[in-house]
């Protein structure tokens, strides 16, 4: 990695050069797609997906009502009117048939969100996208990896998305992120609207952005993608660690993955309604938890002026106030999931 690092330094190209160019192949033939286009971030990556699917004013966007807040940020960022649509209450996954009735002539794309890591069930999706004429656009942050029947995730959709955040799957040393696709004309707007909207320097062709993956972090990333799939394979021995640990613990649910579907563990989520109590007590032994998400988005100050109400959509409510996340992540000795184990066990007195 620093040797890596040091031949970026000394380069004297800190943007849009060779490490992003090797970068990108290297990440498109990784996720088996024709194009990858490097951004600043996974946020940005979503929304000029969603610009070059057609999202704007007047048209609309279905997300999932317990999505991060960045999708429901991307549509916002387009003008698109945000369409919640409620999850599949045991897999978090967006529910296709909850997608059916929320889809208008004005819809311009629906976004799967793979959460946690485990792949959507994507054919209802893409038949429905066949059938009304919108995009599919993936946001592939938190699954690099995974894979829906076979097809890894971010190479489904019409358009996809994918965070470089250090903390996914995949992470750079700061903020990064990426677009994938197979149709060219996407790849050549996205590839110019992340650059002030240039295919020439000094002439521009969309009222763009500045959103590029910088030379460093493809450097690093280049670096780091030789072991995302090794890493992959870690997170999957933990996690099963866990499914074999927390079996007996009735009072939780454990990650259930669908028939079909992979999950590659970005985060390894339980749900229980004694959580806050949960928590507090793994937070006395020393075991740090989080919560993914504690808020849903339209319940945000952000979106506020959209006028949804507490109770509008119960299933991500539900989620908020009951899901934890346990620690995970590659390296992580087994003997720390063992203690994981051992004290949740022990909250809910199961020998
Ligand atoms: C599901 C999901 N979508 C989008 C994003 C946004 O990515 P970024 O933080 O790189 O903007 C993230 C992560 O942060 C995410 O987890």
């Amino acid at each position: 990695m620093l040797a890596a690092l040091t031949t970026g330094y000394d380069s004297h190209w800190y943007i849009l050069g060779p490490a992003v160019e090797q970068f990108e192949a290297a990440y498109a033939k990784w996720n088996g797609v024709e194009y990858a286009i490097g951004v600043a971030s996974g946020l940005d990556a979503l929304s000029i997906a969603l610009k070059a699917a057609g999202a704007g004013p007047g048209r609309e966007v279905v997300v999932p009502s317990n999505a991060y807040i960045a999708c429901w940020l991307a549509v916002a960022a387009t003008g698109a009117t945000i369409v919640p649509a409620e999850p599949d209450p045991v897999t978090h996954n967006l529910d296709p048939h909850a997608v059916v009735s929320l889809c208008t002539p004005q819809t311009a794309a629906v976004m799967p969100v793979h959460l946690f890591g485990q792949a959507c069930v994507m054919a209802p999706l893409l038949e429905l996208a066949e059938k009304h004429g919108f995009y599919i656009v993936e946001d592939n942050a938190q699954a690099q990896g995974a894979r829906y029947d076979g097809r890894l995730t971010g190479s489904i959709g019409h358009l996809n998305a994918t965070s470089f955040y250090p903390t996914k799957n995949l992470g750079a040393l700061g903020d990064g992120g990426a677009l994938t696709t197979n149709d060219a004309y996407h790849a050549q707007f996205a590839r110019a609207y992340r650059n002030y909207g240039s295919e020439q320097k000094y002439f521009n062709r969309y009222a763009g952005v500045n959103s590029r993956l910088d030379e460093l972090q493809a450097a690093a990333l280049l670096v780091k993608l030789q072991h995302l799939d090794r890493w992959n394979q870690q997170r999957a021995m933990l996690a099963q660690r866990y499914l074999d640990g927390l079996d007996a613990v009735p009072q939780i649910a454990l990650p259930h993955v669908a028939p079909g579907c992979t999950h590659v563990w970005h985060l390894f989520v339980i749900r229980t309604v004694y959580r806050d109590a949960l928590r507090q007590f793994l937070t006395k032994k020393g075991i740090q938890t989080m919560v993914h998400y504690p808020l849903p988005p339209h319940l945000q100050e952000a979106f506020a002026h959209l006028g949804f109400k507490k109770g509008q959509f119960p299933i991500a409510e539900q989620l908020a106030q009951t899901s934890l996340s346990l620690p995970l992540y590659p390296g992580m000795p087994e003997g720390h999931v063992d203690r994981v184990v051992d004290a949740i066990r022990q909250f809910f007195g199961v020998s």
